[in-house]
């Protein structure tokens, strides 16, 4: 049965049921359908979506402004730096003011604790379009992706090779709430936040997935169907980006590493990626990369969670 998400916020998977998340994988097959066919199906018109950035984008920005076009609605781009927020006025007044316009709101920005503040203050649903700590649209549309691709999540084996960052977090919560063995492969002292792993393992106890933490990359992606990978310093990180360029050095997924793993290991990237870092040309253009129907996905997967919410 259809569980109704009207006005629901998508801030963490973590705060989502099995079967919510089931929905938007469900109702992004459809819409992914329908797109295909030219099936034109607009039930947003006359909605409008505000995005507000505090970080840069290029996938997130473009698939949400064309999936609301595509439902029939809306979607205003508003740069951080050019609204009132930048001079202080407060999260909350701006999430009051904000609802008296619009009928979502979508937000990539740094503190998650921001994200959790607009949601409280505001009528209107909120989606996270990442935060230092997650990123959810990122791994819905990842769990669509492999679903597709293998025709299953319960039991595939995913490796996650890098910082223990916000799309390691996301890919935590959303194995666990569908039953997949997350395996999280970083450097010692880059490991996930440990709040978030007892938490994705409480999750994981219920859906029969199970949460690895290790640090030897050939180890990790053994009996990997997935690897999984991104860059090693994220958006907020730059100064430190030489350092863990040297931290980092032995956790690229690369043809060697790759020789460790099955031979249909499928490779998965939320992009940008820096080639030569965290992923080599070979792999990422190579004959296991996945990396550029994942970005696609993110365009019907956002067009379910909208659909859904709005
Ligand atoms: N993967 C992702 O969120 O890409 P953007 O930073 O380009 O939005
Ligand atoms: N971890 C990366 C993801 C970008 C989509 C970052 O936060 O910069």
């Amino acid at each position: 049965m259809a569980v109704d998400m009207k006005g629901k916020d998508i801030i963490s998977i973590h705060d989502l049921s099995r079967e919510e998340v089931n929905q938007i994988l469900d109702t992004a097959h459809m819409l992914k359908t329908k797109d295909k066919i030219g099936d034109i199906y607009q039930p947003l018109r006359g909605k409008t979506l505000g995005m507000i950035f505090q970080k840069a984008s290029t996938r997130t920005r473009i698939s949400f402004e064309v999936a609301m076009w595509q439902l029939g609605g809306y979607a205003l781009f508003l740069s951080a730096a050019d609204l009132q927020l930048k001079r202080g006025e407060t999260i909350a007044d701006t999430a009051r003011v904000l609802s008296r316009y619009l009928n979502g709101i979508m937000i990539r920005t740094y503190s998650h604790q921001e994200v959790l503040d607009l949601a409280e203050h505001s009528t209107v649903p909120v989606i996270n379009g990442l935060t230092d700590l997650l990123h959810p649209c990122q791994v819905l549309s990842d769990l669509f992706t492999i679903q597709e691709k293998l025709g299953r999540l319960q039991g595939v084996n995913l490796a996650y090779i890098g910082d223990g960052n916000n799309v390691a977090h996301s890919l935590m919560f959303g194995g666990a709430k569908v039953g997949m063995h997350v395996t999280i492969c970083s450097p010692p002292g880059y490991e996930p936040d440990p709040e978030i792993t007892a938490l994705a393992r409480e999750d994981a106890a219920k859906s029969g997935a199970t949460i690895n933490l290790v640090a030897d990359p050939a180890a990790a992606v053994k009996s990997a169907d997935i690897i999984y990978t991104d860059v090693w310093a994220s958006m907020g990180q730059e100064e430190e980006h030489q350092q863990r360029v040297k931290t980092f050095a032995r956790y690229q997924v690369n043809s060697e590493l790759l020789k460790q793993a099955k031979e249909d290991a499928l490779v998965m990237h939320c992009l940008p990626a820096h080639r030569g870092e965290e992923i080599t040309d070979e792999v990422a253009d190579g004959r296991n990369s996945i990396v550029f129907d994942q970005a696609e996905n993110r365009l019907h997967v956002q067009k379910a969670i909208l659909a859904l919410v709005m």
